[in-house]
């Protein structure tokens, strides 16, 4: 392990940001190393992927460790399933290619989403109607007393963008064990993917994954040309009678059903800040994206402040117009 003070953060919402200390690991000894290292000098240990769900502080009072380690391993195959570990350090993206290349199926509706393998269960990212969740059998995590235990599905605790990583600041994930389906059998049912596939008389997986990609590219900014973190609120959940008062005062109001019983709904985010006119009005060096507002951009040199200023007028003003409480999406790090 390689200390660094004044740690400069890599994040795709280009925010200037640097860490009193940190280093890149790039195995599971490092960052072993990296959190004793922390502890023994009393500093908040964070680890960290490629910085693409979180909004950074200008200054971060802590030890961030990057996760950089390498390596994809079949743990079990039969004739319909394969068990592979992946380390928490691989870009996603580039892992889901890889999956599909080997003829591994089930993440196809997940491409195209930035960040790394061992970001991904802590948000439990979801899109296009399937979440990572499904297909998780572990996380392997390194406990703040310094062992290394594996989580099943169940310990994970997932939910809608939510999971046990969310809570338990203390938990580093160090590797990802996932069960695929070896049956190409796509699943396609989200309104706007199977508009996409309507022509196709067979769908693979591959066709989910390749319009999953037009439908990304299309609505949500490249990180590399327009910085952002993807959503920067979730989708606020509801109780049945508020969505029904909504209603009436919105037209053609966008609810996704909960589960059965529930009596909860969730509403689309996006619709209430388009509606109340986000679209039109940008903050100081950061606005809403034209055809998805849930995604706020860095328009050139937004500070910390500017960031958070407009994320705040903008859920006020939707408290203020519609009673919903918007949450933030991604991790805040100060
Ligand atoms: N909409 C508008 N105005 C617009 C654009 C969209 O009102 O200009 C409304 C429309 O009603 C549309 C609805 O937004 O039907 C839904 O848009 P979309 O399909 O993009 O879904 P979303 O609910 O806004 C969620 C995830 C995305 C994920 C998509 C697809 C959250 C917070 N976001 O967005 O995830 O890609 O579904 O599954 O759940 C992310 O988390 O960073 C992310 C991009």
């Amino acid at each position: 392990m390689q200390l660094r003070q004044h740690l400069d953060i890599p994040n795709t919402l280009a925010l200037r940001s640097t860490a009193d200390y940190g280093c890149e690991a790039y195995s599971s000894a490092d960052v072993a190393d990296a959190q004793a290292y922390a502890q023994a000098h009393q500093l908040a240990f964070v680890p960290l992927g490629e910085g693409s769900n979180v909004v950074l502080h200008a200054r971060v009072r802590s030890f961030v460790c990057l996760l950089r380690s390498a390596g994809i391993e079949v743990l079990q195959e039969t004739a319909e399933h394969v068990t592979i570990r992946v380390a928490a350090g691989e870009n996603w993206h580039q892992f889901v290619l890889h999956c599909l290349r080997q003829g591994w199926y089930g993440l196809e509706n997940l491409t195209l989403i930035p960040g790394s393998v061992g970001a991904a269960p802590v948000q439990n990212i979801g899109a296009y109607g399937v979440e990572i969740a499904q297909f998780i059998e572990a996380v392997e995590v390194l406990h703040p007393q310094g062992e290394v235990v594996a989580l099943n599905a169940a310990q994970c605790r997932f939910g809608y963008r939510d999971s046990v990583f969310k809570h338990q600041p203390g938990y580093t994930i160090l590797n990802v064990t996932l069960r695929l389906n070896k049956q190409d059998a796509p699943v396609f049912d989200y309104p706007e993917l199977q508009a996409a596939l309507a022509e196709q008389t067979e769908v693979a997986a591959q066709h989910v994954a390749d319009a999953v990609i037009r439908i990304r590219q299309r609505k949500l900014p490249a990180p590399e040309e327009h910085p952002n973190v993807g959503s920067f609120f979730k989708n606020p959940v509801v109780s049945q009678a508020q969505a029904d008062e909504l209603n009436v005062r919105i037209d053609d109001l966008q609810t996704y059903p909960m589960e059965a019983g529930s009596g909860r709904v969730k509403l689309s985010a996006a619709q209430l800040i388009d509606r109340a006119g986000w679209k039109e009005k940008p903050g100081n060096h950061v606005s809403c994206w034209s055809s998805q507002p849930l995604v706020l951009v860095n328009t050139g040199g937004a500070s910390d402040v500017e960031v958070f200023t407009f994320a705040a007028a903008i859920a006020d003003d939707i408290y203020r117009r519609y009673g919903v409480q918007l949450e933030l999406e991604p991790s805040e790090l100060s």
